[in-house]
């Protein structure tokens, strides 16, 4: 493919951090060859769906944003133009054959593994190679990331960086293995000279992605493997760069190096570590491979690292043969931890995992009534937590305009949502922020009289 004149290209993104960078590493990829992207599909020259596939109706969602973008694509095909439809990510993975077969004016399918080939799968579409449709869902033995193109322009203050991606765990309820495939760790190098020029655009924040995250093991020249720990020692040396996060993480791959690593100012005071249950015939049946204590013991190790560290997890209720009992050991480890915020789900059964087969599955009004129930008590503890930053002064990265006139808002180091009254020009940078009222889901405050204002300003 050859740099033509410009092109619009709209991508829109469902689900996890992982698919918003691989949206914007399509972006970096095709700029080159001249697409700017849009907001709307209507005019588009290529509109790619970038999929999820974690939780229920996921196929669903996809077949009806194709529905509504059709009659975008007859349009332009009426005055001899051409819209190329795409299909990616994990959906796509999955159920490519199936898309293609169901909605014959997809002209592309493609998975999390193979979007670096897209200049070559475009040049076949429009008529290079002379194919009509392509499908493009397989594991290759090369990695993307050595054939990536480097970033584009900024991502802004709060910037994403893959360093590991697929999982090795195979949860039983869990489509990740299959659709992201093996775990693979990019190298130490190739993150830290990223993390670099992502701080020299203008990023103050990078947050570490992966789908296992802690499991990253990245081999440097010299053949030594990397932890998770020692690697965000290393990013956190770079000038300029004041925060950094990572997420997701496994409770059974928080080696003692990662915690320690918690008591560094540069690595924000809040994980996201998952545990899906409390209970440990439940964790055993989901090949989680922990227990619920060995998940408390980290979480107090973590504590002492970092005494302020605040929590948050994901939850499965309902998995097949769950009891109340099993249930109330669940509500048992939310009240033990003490979570500053938490997302909880209805097991939903995926297509080709174990759990799928699975007997003694648990009726859906007594599934709705443990996730009314955890809900209400993860609720709880997320407006306590709010309640109790009332007074703190913290840095805020200021990251957008809010929903109300004149007001902006961004997050605390608690990965908390905080809104104030402030001007435009503080979007993308860090400001010291007094916290004057909490809410289940956000905090209000004042800009504090001494102001920190990061590089970004600069
Ligand atoms: N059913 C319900 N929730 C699920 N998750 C993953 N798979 C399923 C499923 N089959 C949830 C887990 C995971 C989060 C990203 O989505 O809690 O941590
Ligand atoms: Fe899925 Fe996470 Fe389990 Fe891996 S560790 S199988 S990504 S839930």
């Amino acid at each position: 493919m050859t740099k033509q004149a410009d092109k619009k290209l709209f991508i829109k993104t469902w689900g996890c951090q992982m698919n918003v960078y691989d949206s914007k590493r399509m972006e970096d990829i095709l700029s080159p060859f001249g697409y700017k992207t849009v907001d709307t599909p209507e005019g588009a020259d290529m509109v790619i769906l970038n999929t999820c596939h974690i939780r229920e109706k996921a196929t669903d969602k996809v077949f009806s944003e194709l529905g509504r973008i059709r009659p975008f694509k007859d349009k332009k095909a009426a005055n001899d133009e051409q819209m190329l439809i795409a299909v990616a990510g994990c959906v796509a993975q999955a159920e490519g054959d199936f898309i293609m077969e169901r909605a014959p004016y997809v002209d592309l399918v493609f998975g999390p593994q193979t979007y670096h080939e897209l200049p070559e799968m475009i040049a076949k579409l429009t008529n290079a190679y002379g194919e009509n449709r392509v499908v493009n869902t397989e594991f290759q033995g090369e990695s993307k990331f050595d054939f990536l193109p480097e970033e584009h322009g900024s991502q802004g203050a709060n910037a994403f960086l893959s360093i590991q991606e697929g999982c090795d765990k195979f949860c039983t309820f869990c489509v990740v293995p299959y659709t992201r495939g093996a775990e693979y760790s990019r190298t130490p190098k190739g993150i830290i000279d990223e993390a670099k020029r992502l701080v020299d655009n203008g990023a103050v924040e990078i947050c570490l992605l992966g789908q296992n995250v802690n499991a990253f093991h990245g081999e440097d020249e010299l053949g030594n493997t990397w932890g998770l720990g020692k690697l965000i020692q290393a990013v956190a040396d770079i000038d300029g760069l004041e925060r950094i996060r990572y997420t997701t993480s496994h409770p059974r791959d928080m080696d003692d190096e990662l915690i320690e690593t918690h008591a560094h100012p540069k690595l924000m005071p809040f994980l996201h570590l998952p545990v899906q249950s409390g209970s440990d015939r439940i964790l055993k049946a989901m090949n989680r491979k922990h227990k619920a204590d060995l998940y408390r013991d980290v979480i107090a190790k973590l504590r002492k690292a970092r005494p302020d560290l605040a929590f948050s997890s994901d939850f499965i209720v309902a998995f097949p043969g769950e009891t109340e009992d099993d249930f109330e050991e669940t509500m048992q480890l939310v009240r033990d931890v003490n979570y500053a915020s938490a997302y909880s789900f209805k097991y939903s059964a995926r297509p080709g995992t174990p759990a799928a087969n699975m007997q003694n599955l648990i009726r859906d009004d007594i599934a709705s009534d443990r996730l009314a129930r955890l809900q209400a008590l993860i609720n709880e503890q997320q407006l306590a937590f709010n309640k109790q930053s009332i007074g703190l002064t913290v840095p805020v990265l200021i990251e957008r305009k809010g929903k109300k006139e004149g007001q902006l808002s961004g997050r605390s180091p608690y990965f908390q949502s905080v809104n104030i009254q402030g001007n435009e020009r503080l979007i993308n940078t860090i400001v010291d922020v007094t916290i004057t009222d909490g809410f289940a889901n956000s905090v209000t405050g004042d800009i504090a009289l001494q102001e920190t204002i990061s590089k970004a300003n600069a």
